[in-house]
């Protein structure tokens, strides 16, 4: 893994926003509706990874629960330039230490994409693939540092 990048948490969401929507949605423009989900939630704490000072990617964790875990990941992304070598899976296990310090478990409706970074951090894959418009497919994914019910 590159270590000139770190991860930093509690990062303002209008800071990642625009390393959100490159990563998330490039075929969406710039817009406040599309920042505003970031804040839509109450608690959504936002982590960036960053390159000397420059955010290349980001995820973040919300207190909603499903699938028997208690909070969610969203918005995990990395730009296209700095893709695999690691960003992605540093920023989710940066979010599973989150959990272990807080004692919550995980879940994410995850792009089909990424099911492979998550799974080789322990995630577990739940009921069928599904389609989001405009996004396409996805699996819910769970993982919880002391196991889950199964
Ligand atoms: C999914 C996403 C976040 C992954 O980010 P990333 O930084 O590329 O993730 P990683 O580098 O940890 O892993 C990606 C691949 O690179 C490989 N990789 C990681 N480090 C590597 C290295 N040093 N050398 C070679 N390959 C490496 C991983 O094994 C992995 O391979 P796989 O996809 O075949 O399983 C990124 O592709 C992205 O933003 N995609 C668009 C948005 C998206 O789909 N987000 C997920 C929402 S659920």
């Amino acid at each position: 893994m590159d270590q000139a990048v770190s991860i930093r948490w509690n990062v303002p969401p209008a800071d990642l926003a625009e390393v959100r929507r490159l990563s998330l949605y490039p075929f969406k423009s710039a817009s406040l509706q599309l920042d505003e989900e970031m804040t839509a939630t109450p608690d959504t704490i936002f982590a960036g990874a960053f390159r000397e000072n420059e955010p290349i990617g980001c995820i973040a964790i919300l207190p909603e629960a499903g699938y028997d875990c208690q909070w969610r990941i969203r918005w995990l992304g990395v730009l296209t330039d700095e893709r695999g070598r690691g960003v992605g899976a540093k920023l989710v296990r940066a979010v599973q230490q989150e959990a272990v310090n807080k004692r919550v478990s995980l879940w994410a409706e995850v792009r089909i994409k990424a099911i492979p970074v998550y799974e080789r951090l322990g995630f577990e894959s739940l009921g069928d693939f599904f389609d989001l418009p405009e996004i396409g497919v996805h699996r819910v994914m769970r993982w919880s540092s002391s196991g889950l019910r199964s």
